[in-house]
């Protein structure tokens, strides 16, 4: 199964990682691109380079945890893939847990049910490292127990876990990614915003950085751009159905580290660092284990951190 000349859904291709995502499958030279987003924290001018770049790419409002939501996907016609990344993010799930939950699972229920129907051919699935909680120990390996720390990783541990349901029960091809902290341009800096886009724009306004902890927490960093790589690898290799696949780039970096390296990029080095009250359920220590992947499909990040980050705070810098 190849990209090239395919049809794809994208659910949450207004985002982040999914704008990206769409970015690259426009150059791969698929056939029809279909993103479907409700906008709640997407947004469509993420989807600026790669409409520039295929005038039919469609993008359809639609709230995938609506009932009507399956009604509404199975009049788009039929898909060789979907890539399936709508989620609510973590922040949400510490104010409105029941109903990120219930709104996560309900996504992702809605895709395998289309896909159950024959409506998809092949689903790449978006999980995240927040399944795995605390590292136990390290490198963190896919077999790592899945200990939830927050509602949000809980909906994605639901989530995964169905998904491979539908597997084994329906015969559904789905491959799973696991995909650990995310960077790169179009971070959501909004509502929710994750600590960079939060980075960037203080410093850049000349305010202290607060940290939650004493931002000796670790995660495994990876560049956005090398997440979609991965997911279109993986996506055109049948033989990996059924499996779950770390991305990362397999290095450990502190909250500190991060905010330290953001700001000397900067030339903020000035701005102060206050330490608020740790976040409820913020897993401790993360580094994934990477063999997996490089085994399978020959996976090996391109984009350091610093590298990446220069172009991160270009990014938000050419913004007004
Ligand atoms: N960003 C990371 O660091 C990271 C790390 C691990 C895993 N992931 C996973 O990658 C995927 C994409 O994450 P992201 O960082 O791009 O997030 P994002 O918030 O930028 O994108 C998610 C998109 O889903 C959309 N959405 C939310 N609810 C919806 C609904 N009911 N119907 C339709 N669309 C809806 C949002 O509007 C948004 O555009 C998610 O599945 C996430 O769990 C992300």
């Amino acid at each position: 199964m190849n990209i090239k000349n395919s049809n794809i859904l994208v659910t949450g291709g207004a985002g982040f990682i999914g704008s990206h995502l769409t970015d690259r499958l426009v150059a791969e030279g698929a056939h029809r691109i279909v993103v479907v987003d409700d906008l709640s924290l997407g947004r469509e001018e993420n989807l600026s380079a790669a409409r520039a770049a295929m005038s039919g790419l469609e993008f359809i409002p639609m709230d995938l945890a609506d009932d009507t939501a399956l009604i509404r996907l199975r009049g788009l016609g039929k898909f060789d893939f979907c890539f399936h990344l709508a989620v609510i993010p973590l922040p949400a799930s510490l104010v409105q847990p029941k109903w990120v939950m219930d709104r996560n699972v309900m996504m992702t229920s809605t895709i395998m049910e289309l896909a159950r129907e024959g409506g998809i051919q092949r689903t790449v699935v978006f999980s995240s490292s927040e399944v795995y909680g605390t590292a136990r120990s390290v490198p963190m390996p896919e077999e790592h127990p899945l200990e939830a720390e927050t509602p949000y990783a809980a909906s994605k541990v639901a989530s995964d876990s169905l998904v491979v349901a539908y597997h084994r029960t329906f015969g559904v091809d789905v491959v799973l990614q696991r995909p650990f902290n995310n960077f790169g341009p179009r971070q959501n800096s909004r509502a929710y915003a994750g600590i960079i886009p939060i980075v960037i724009e203080r410093a850049r306004g000349g305010l202290p950085i607060e940290i939650h902890g004493d931002g000796l927490q670790t995660r495994d960093f990876i560049y956005v751009e090398d997440t979609v790589r991965a997911a279109v690898a993986l996506a055109q290799r049948p033989e990996l159905i059924g499996e779950v696949f770390n991305v990362a780039r397999g290095q450990e970096t502190t909250i500190l580290e991060l905010v330290q390296t953001l700001l000397r990029i900067m030339g903020k080095d000035a701005v102060g660092v206050i330490h608020a009250a740790p976040r409820p359920g913020d897993v401790r220590r993360h580094l994934a284990g990477v063999d997996k992947a490089h085994k399978a499909f020959g996976f090996t990040p391109s984009t350091g951190l610093q590298e990446g980050l220069e172009r991160t705070v270009a990014w938000y810098l050419g913004q007004s």
